[in-house]
């Protein structure tokens, strides 16, 4: 039986506690804030799947055990997974490291150690971009191989939601000053967390060939009130190293949500959703000849988080790490479009990625 030890036992720390448990795997949950192991066995695991899991151990960071553990999950807030991560890797060598999404601030202070680490300790290095493991992802990945809506010409992403979900899922919290969503500099904002939209960008580039994200112009409407510096909508024109233009649109504004994705290809396209309606993602598709295809698949919220686990069980039983969509060499490049981004809507210019210069802030340059 794998062991797992999971650093903050918040929202997505019992997310992937619960899809461990689903594996039988013995699970380890920790916090620097005695309250929140609390609220987890009294409030938010019950609330969320039934009853509280007595076989999931909560301690406090003072009181963690001298053992090894196979697969460590970082859970916390953005601006303390670079620290934390090297501290992991440096006292251990789990198996598996999975670091929750954006891996860091904009800054991408310290994130080369991380790599540099990987490579000595020989961890598999993650970051938790879950969307692109799930069921419409590996279906879509199957529609692009059978070449059904020909050669890419155009992506666009979007993930627009108000970040009310996310307040009401933390009571506690009054509103964006008190976490690091109010503050861009630590990982918030739209562009920090609704990311995904990036990074399934980034996936589905690949999957159709189109290569890496080099160029970015972004617009970015930000909220300043002399506490809080964020952008609540985030706007994203990029180009890939062959030349496949398209955009991608974060905002932690739009009501209803919208988590889409669209390839237009030179014969047809493919339309990708998460909650496309209730209990439900969604994929339609066409190859130009006949009927628009779509397809509705049954989940539920904690089936947003199985595929990942699923892939870090493959990864622990030998599977194919280079290939693998959350490996941290694809976080990475989701940070540096962030940190393209933010520094696009500061010069008012578009910026581009040379990657001959590493995971460090000198990859960014005026393009
Ligand atoms: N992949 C997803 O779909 C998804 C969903 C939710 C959150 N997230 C990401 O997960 C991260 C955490 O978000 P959340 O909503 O769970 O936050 P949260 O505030 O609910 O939980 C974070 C917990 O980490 C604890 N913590 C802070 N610093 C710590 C440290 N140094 N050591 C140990 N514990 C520490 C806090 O006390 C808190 O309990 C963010 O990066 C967020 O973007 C991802």
């Amino acid at each position: 039986m794998h062991k797992v030890i999971i650093y903050g036992a918040g929202s997505i720390g019992n997310h992937l506690a619960h899809a461990c448990r689903n594996k039988g795997w013995d699970v380890l949950m920790t916090d620097l804030d005695p309250k929140a192991l609390q609220r987890t066995r009294e409030d938010i695991y019950p609330s969320r799947y039934g009853k509280w899991d007595p076989g999931i151990q909560l301690r406090g960071m003072d009181a963690l055990p001298n053992e090894h553990f196979d697969v460590v999950i970082i859970g916390t807030p953005p601006d303390t997974h670079v620290s934390l991560a090297i501290q992991v890797l440096e006292n251990s060598s789990p198996e598996v490291l999975l670091i929750e999404k954006p891996l860091c601030n904009p800054s991408l202070e310290g994130v080369q150690k991380i790599v540099d680490l990987q490579k000595a300790t020989g961890s598999f290095v993650a970051v938790g971009y879950n969307h692109t493991l799930t069921e419409n992802s590996r279906r879509s990945a199957r529609i692009f191989a059978n070449n059904t809506i020909g050669d890419p010409i155009t992506i666009s992403a979007r993930f627009r939601e108000h970040w009310g979900g996310i307040f009401g899922a933390h009571p506690w919290l009054s509103g964006p000053r008190d976490t690091y969503l109010g503050f861009f500099e630590r990982g918030g904002g739209a562009s920090g967390e609704h990311s995904h939209a990036i990074n399934i960008w980034q996936h589905f580039a690949r999957l159709v060939g189109a290569g890496r994200i080099v160029e970015v112009s972004a617009t970015m409407d930000m909220v300043d009130d002399g506490v809080v510096k964020y952008d609540r909508i985030c706007l994203i024109n990029v180009k890939t190293e062959f030349g496949l233009v398209g955009d991608i649109v974060q905002d932690v504004v739009t009501e209803p949500a919208q988590k889409a994705a669209r390839i237009q290809g030179t014969k047809g396209f493919l339309e990708w959703f998460v909650n496309y309606k209730s209990g439900h993602d969604a994929l339609r598709y066409w190859d130009g000849k006949g009927e628009v295809r779509q397809e509705l698949i049954k989940k539920t919220r904690p089936d947003d988080f199985k595929g990942e686990i699923d892939h870090v069980e493959q990864i622990l039983n030998g599977g194919d790490r280079a290939g693998s969509p959350i490996s941290i060499e694809r976080g990475l490049e989701t940070m540096l479009v962030i940190a393209a981004a933010h520094l696009s809507c500061r010069n008012k210019r578009a910026m581009r990625i040379n990657f001959d210069r590493g995971y460090t802030p000198e990859a960014v340059e005026l393009l």
